[in-house]
């Protein structure tokens, strides 16, 4: 785009100040750029651009991540095949960064978040459940309480078309500890069974961890996967330098 607007220009006597616009600074102002890879610093930097960040950059193409969207996701549990449908995850803006540690040499970036989640729903569910034949279809409400995320990312470092370089993300790992407490509500268990379908739901929330461990891996996996997309997205967009002031390894 810069390119265009200096050929377009070059014949007029403001010419000069459109390429000056071309290094202008790409990174939203809710960046503060750390001078060094200190946690302390690291942590409120991500702390203070989540809020921001969540809501998504229209300009630099990264899409909002509070609430984001989970259009339909199968899931295959022992017995019973569950669908959810229609979702919206919310709370993510909300987030405490508990810690952030870079080793920019061997690119490794960790982050410790504390999350409040709420993700609400259409669901049908076809199978068996416990001992009872299953064909649900309703609303699903998951709240998620004080869960705990721990990523542990593979960085690596590239140049852009114009030479900038950038953060990029190799791979990744996280552990998922689900928290304090996960609240199911969860509508219509059982076609024209209210009793029955009130009977599982709570035994569902008594037994909240182990229900939550037979199916909430795939839940976190496609919530991690649209994290990162979305960050690859960003650090796509905007160059290393505009995000850390601290020299790029040699790469
Ligand atoms: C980095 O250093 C500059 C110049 O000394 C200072 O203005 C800025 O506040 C520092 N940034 C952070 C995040 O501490
Ligand atoms: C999550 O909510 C609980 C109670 O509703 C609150 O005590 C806690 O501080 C919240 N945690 C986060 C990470 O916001
Ligand atoms: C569960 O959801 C239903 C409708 O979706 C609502 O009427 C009900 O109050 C909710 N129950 C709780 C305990 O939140
Ligand atoms: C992760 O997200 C990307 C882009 O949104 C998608 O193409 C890919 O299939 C997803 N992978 C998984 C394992 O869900």
């Amino acid at each position: 785009m810069c390119k265009k607007y200096v050929l377009v220009f070059t014949y007029i006597a403001v010419a000069a100040s459109f390429v000056g616009d071309c290094s202008a600074k790409i990174a939203p102002s809710f960046i503060t750029p750390c001078n060094n890879t200190e946690p302390a610093c690291l942590i409120k930097a991500t702390q203070d651009s989540i809020p921001e960040f969540s809501k998504g950059v229209p300009e630099l193409g990264v899409p909002p991540l509070d609430p984001f969207v989970i259009d339909e996701l199968p899931i295959q549990l022992p017995g019973v095949k569950v669908t959810f449908l229609q979702g919206k995850a919310t709370g993510l803006r909300k987030c405490q960064v508990m810690n952030v540690e870079a080793y920019l040499e061997k690119n490794v970036f960790l982050l410790q978040t504390r999350c409040n989640l709420t993700i609400k729903g259409k669901y049908t569910a076809v199978g068996r459940l416990l001992l009872f034949p299953i064909n649900g279809d309703g609303d699903a409400k998951i709240r998620i309480v004080n869960s705990v995320i721990k990523m542990d990312i593979k960085t690596k470092y590239y140049k852009d078309a114009e030479g900038r370089d950038h953060f990029g993300i190799k791979s990744y790992r996280y552990t998922f500890d689900y928290g304090d407490r996960i609240y199911y509500n969860i509508t219509n268990l059982f076609k024209g069974n209210p009793e029955l379908s009130n009977t599982v739901l709570q035994f569902l929330n008594e037994n909240w961890r182990t229900v939550t461990e037979e199916f909430g891996k795939p839940v976190v996996d496609y919530a991690m996967n649209v994290t990162v997309s979305t960050a690859r997205k960003f650090f796509q967009a905007v160059p290393y330098d505009e995000l850390l002031y601290v020299p790029i390894p040699k790469y």
